[in-house]
């Protein structure tokens, strides 16, 4: 029996580091881009590899607090592949539904950092390309949670099986689907949305699934209640979190850390949160655990490192949350 079983995507990260200059930021239709020179050759100062991706990240943040739990998807027949794999075992994640793509290669996260921020350049690869013959539904009965990862690709066409399937087997449901996932906004997934437990979505992709850009997160809150029964999590950044189960809302600021880098912040987020769930089923536990996992996970380079233990859970720090009725 396992704790949870995630789905969703597995890749090697790459992260470029650019020399510390002043690349040209321009401001696009209210978005940043940073302008590299056409033709030019930019050398790069660091060059890292880790694994990465959200099917394994929150897989491997849960079984570091002891946890059960298995990672179901694909990885390519390669030495990406087997970096993935080595850090399953390392984080104790069982891999037997992590299946090797004979054709397919490892899909690839180029993370380009220039100063605090940075552009993630993904090659897509096996991962993304999990279809309903790769699920062996009978061999997946057995958990008390399945967690889905943001799809992409092919990999969508499951959000519905999986959810509908976790029903039938009562199991419970966490989702981040993705903003591929989201932009679709079809009358579809939104019904499948009403059966998740728990939706984790940062402040943009509320945004975007609810239509309503600008809004602020209450009531980007109240309008996904309309949409999932469910306890409703809204990241926001360095902003904190905003969560909603229906009956109150809570909210709590960050945990302040010198970040090293933010690739993971949503997954590190999302398995602390799990664990809490999973230990205490209480919210302010799980915001808890969310808020110090994240902060710990971007305090370290690579979306798997930093990840709290079973240990730190008897030293952990106290984190404000206000809790209020919402009516
Ligand atoms: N600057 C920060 N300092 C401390 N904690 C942070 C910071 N940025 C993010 N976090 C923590 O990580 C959580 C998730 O961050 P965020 O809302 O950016 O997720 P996301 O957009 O899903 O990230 P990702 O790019 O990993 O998908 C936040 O709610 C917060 O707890
Ligand atoms: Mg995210």
């Amino acid at each position: 029996m396992f704790d949870v079983i995630t789905f969703g995507s597995a890749t090697q990260d790459i992260f470029l580091e650019l020399p510390p200059k002043k690349w040209l930021v321009s401001d696009i239709n209210h978005k940043k881009y940073f302008c590299l020179p056409l033709g030019d050759k930019v050398l790069v100062d660091e060059m890292q590899y880790f694994s990465g991706g959200g099917g394994t990240n929150v897989a491997c943040a849960l079984a570091s607090l002891g946890f059960k739990v298995a990672f179901y998807g694909k990885v390519g027949n390669d030495a990406s592949g087997k970096v993935i794999f080595e850090d399953l075992k390392k984080f104790g994640v069982n891999s037997r539904f992590c299946f090797k793509d004979k054709d397919l290669p490892t899909a690839i996260s180029f993370v380009v950092s220039c100063g605090d921020d940075r552009t993630i350049l993904v090659y897509k690869g096996a991962c993304h390309f999990l279809f309903l013959r790769d699920i062996k539904l009978k061999k997946i009965k057995k958990t008390k949670w399945f967690y889905l990862a943001p799809f992409y690709e092919k990999t969508i066409e499951l959000f519905p099986i999986l959810i509908n399937f976790a029903k039938e087997k009562n199991i419970q449901v966490a989702a981040n689907p993705s903003i591929d996932q989201i932009e679709k906004n079809n009358q579809d997934f939104l019904s499948n949305l009403s059966k998740i437990d728990v939706l984790f979505l940062n402040k943009e992709e509320a945004a975007v699934l609810t239509k309503s850009p600008g809004v602020c997160v209450e009531d980007l809150g109240k309008m996904l209640q309309k949409i999932c029964s469910g306890i409703i999590v809204i990241t926001q950044g360095d902003k904190g979190v905003t969560v909603f189960d229906g009956e109150d809302v809570y909210r709590a600021d960050t945990y302040k850390v010198a970040i090293e880098d933010k690739t993971g912040a949503g997954d590190s987020f999302a398995g602390g949160f799990m664990a809490g769930l999973l230990k205490e089923n209480n919210i302010e536990y799980a915001i808890r655990l969310g808020i110090i996992n994240s902060a710990k996970n971007i305090s370290q380079k690579g979306a798997k490192n930093g990840f709290l233990n079973k240990a730190e859970l008897k030293i952990l720090p106290t984190i404000d949350i206000i809790k209020e009725r919402t009516y």
